[in-house]
């Protein structure tokens, strides 16, 4: 079954958590979307381009599936720069064909922001995978530094970042953050990834055995 599944939220919510572990549950492709943005910011940084300031459209384009396998796309600036690209309208429109294209091909689970809202509105199911803003900031941080006591300080630094980059993708005019209507809302600070996991999958299941 040519499947497409979107796995939307804000970060470091356990989107693409999910998304690989269900992609692997029913056999599908996953996408992290996320990563495209990331390796456009890098990409530009790299060729001496300021991703808040200059057009990344000719390097959405000449992205290469090479760029997205860096070890080096997870780090402050990436972040930033991501989320400023990510504000392009031609940058988005470049991605989008890319998005579907490798979706389309045999279905898949694709996580992002805007997957179940812009990038595929008639997806056989969407999740809205959310956490309260200290949840997240602590996943991060652990998923960063491991499971020892965080340094508050680091960890409040870390927080602020992600709640302004939250900001910025909500409010930003172009495919802002938000829930699909017919998305299903997955409340995660109580749950761990495995319990998400065995939410969603019974999602699945009652909404695919119908
Ligand atoms: O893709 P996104 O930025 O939404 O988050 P992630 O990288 O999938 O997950 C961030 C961290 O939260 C990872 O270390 C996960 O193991 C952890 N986590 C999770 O994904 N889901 C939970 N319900 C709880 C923790
Ligand atoms: O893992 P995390 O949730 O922290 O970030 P990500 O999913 O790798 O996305 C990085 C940035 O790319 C986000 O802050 C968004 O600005 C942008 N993005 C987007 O606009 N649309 C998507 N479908 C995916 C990411």
């Amino acid at each position: 079954m040519r499947l497409i599944i979107a796995v939307d939220g804000p970060a470091a919510a356990g989107k693409g958590t999910l998304a690989k572990a269900l992609a692997a549950a029913l056999d599908l492709p996953h996408l992290d979307t996320g990563l495209l943005y990331r390796a456009v910011a890098r990409q530009m940084i790299l060729a001496g381009l300021d991703p808040a300031a200059d057009s990344g459209e000719q390097t959405a384009h000449a992205l290469q599936p090479e760029d997205l396998q860096r070890n080096d796309l997870r780090v402050p600036e990436i972040d930033r720069g991501a989320s400023a690209v990510a504000t392009q309208p031609p940058v988005r429109a470049a991605l989008l064909k890319r998005q579907r294209e490798f979706a389309m091909a045999s279905g898949a689970v694709i996580d992002g922001r805007d997957i179940g809202t812009v990038v595929f509105p008639d997806a056989d199911l969407k999740f809205f995978v959310t956490a309260s803003a200290a949840v997240r900031a602590l996943r991060r941080y652990q998923q960063m530094h491991g499971m020892a006591d965080p340094v508050q300080a680091e960890l409040e630094e870390l927080a602020a970042e992600i709640e302004a980059r939250d900001r910025k993708d909500a409010e930003r005019p172009v495919s802002p953050l938000r829930k699909a209507d017919d998305a299903v809302l997955v409340e995660t600070d109580h749950l761990d990834a495995k319990a998400v996991l065995t939410h969603a999958l019974s999602v699945v299941r009652s909404r695919f055995s119908a």
